[in-house]
């Protein structure tokens, strides 16, 4: 049995409206005078860089913008970005986006200070040092990217979604403005939005980091230490936060209470799992969105029900108690009738900010379910942190469930 776990968390999180105009006088409180700034088109489309870059004008911080970020951001486009980057002069990176251009920010950081190629860094504490500063300003609530250690990127020749983690990567601040998020769409605020509850669900239904089963190498480079009080109590809020707001944020844009609480939940649930670690819902999104294409919030989002729904007989303490946070009420219920009604419950939350609840309704064809329950049992990083068990038949059986 493990006696300890650990929590790392970003530098410094700067929260609340315009968080942002704090730009120019906090890199000038580091004495740094340069910064490249990674974002991508829609984000300057909708006026959102601006801010920033009066900020950094305001403090006589120079700068050069890359403007070329992509959703699932590829590694083709790091390695275009690092030819574009690396002889100018620079003391900090911005990412100014949703979770891929932080992610992007984040491989040219260690592009910038190690050298590439970038594969030689995929895993777990491949780092040889510390990167340069990465600052992130997100502008959707969804990923966590702007707190955890992690650059998500894609193998487009391969298919397949490959990540560096290492808490040296955390970011060294975060300005959460969520000013910044009114603007983000319905369709996007859902599939961001739904992602953070599956982050804080699976953070607080995670193995106990007691249990956890690391080997002696992966416990030197693990970042993922199973279920901990710390993240329990960040991700306990979280869940309360999307449940009270995210249809709200999906059919209200211009809610900002309703913004500003997604923007808390997504970095409490940021901060919890990826301390914590995701489970199956995370590891079986990796085929299914590589599979589909569809977004990856929108993916989690519909695995998370199947997913608890296999995983309550080992968490119905845990699923009853979220049932009650999620604002259901579960007086007189048994504690396995409670964590139903979490089930039930996240089910009605997809529906009414109008999410597919189906793999088939994003073109997913029966004769993939195998090769997709195959393809999870690699993702193992996660898949260890699932409080129970799963061959490739309890796999296919909850894509099934999904499908
Ligand atoms: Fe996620």
């Amino acid at each position: 049995m493990r006696e300890q776990w650990g929590f790392s968390i970003a530098g410094e999180v700067v929260f609340g409206s315009n968080a942002v105009l704090r730009l120019g006088e906090k890199i000038k409180k580091n004495n740094f005078d340069s910064a490249l700034v990674f974002t991508d088109p829609g984000v300057s489309q909708a006026g959102l860089l601006e801010r920033a870059l009066g900020s950094l004008q305001s403090s006589n911080i120079k700068y050069e913008i890359f403007e070329h970020g992509q959703p699932e951001p590829s590694i083709e486009i790091v390695n275009e970005a690092y030819s574009w980057s690396k002889e100018k002069k620079h003391d900090v990176l911005i990412g100014l986006g949703g979770g891929s251009v932080i992610d992007l920010a984040k491989a040219l950081s260690v592009m910038l200070s190690f050298g590439g190629p970038i594969d030689q860094y995929f895993g777990e504490g491949k780092l040889p040092g510390n990167p340069k500063p990465i600052i992130a300003i997100p502008t959707t609530s969804g990923t966590g990217s702007s707190v955890s250690p992690a650059s998500v990127l894609t193998d487009s020749k391969a298919n397949l979604k490959k990540g560096i983690s290492d808490n040296r990567l955390r970011p060294s601040l975060a300005l959460v403005d969520p000013l910044l998020t009114v603007s983000c769409p319905p369709f996007l605020t859902a599939c961001t939005g739904i992602d953070v509850l599956a982050h804080a669900i699976e953070a607080y239904t995670a193995i106990s980091f007691q249990y956890l089963a690391l080997g002696q190498e992966e416990e030197k480079t693990a970042l993922y230490h199973g279920s901990n009080p710390m993240g329990d109590t960040l991700a306990q809020q979280a869940i309360r936060l999307v449940g009270n707001n995210l249809r709200l944020a999906v059919n209200q844009g211009l809610n900002i209470e309703a913004r500003t609480n997604m923007a808390l939940a997504n970095i409490l649930a940021g901060m919890a799992f990826s301390n914590a670690g995701v489970t199956a819902v995370h590891a079986m999104a990796y085929p299914l969105g590589a599979y589909s294409h569809a977004p990856h919030g929108l993916v989690n989002g519909l695995l998370l029900p199947h997913v608890l729904e296999y995983n309550l007989p080992v968490c119905a303490p845990q699923l009853a108690r979220t049932a009650r946070w999620l604002g259901e009420n579960i007086n007189g219920l048994s504690e396995r009738e409670a964590a139903f009604k979490t089930i039930n419950s996240i089910q009605q939350l997809i529906q009414d900010i109008g999410l597919p609840s189906k793999m088939r309704d994003i073109g997913i064809k029966e004769e993939s379910i195998r090769p997709m329950a195959e393809a999870t049992l690699g993702v193992t990083r996660l898949l260890r942190s699932n409080p129970r068990k799963m061959t490739a038949d309890d796999l296919e059986a909850v894509f099934r469930q999904a499908y």
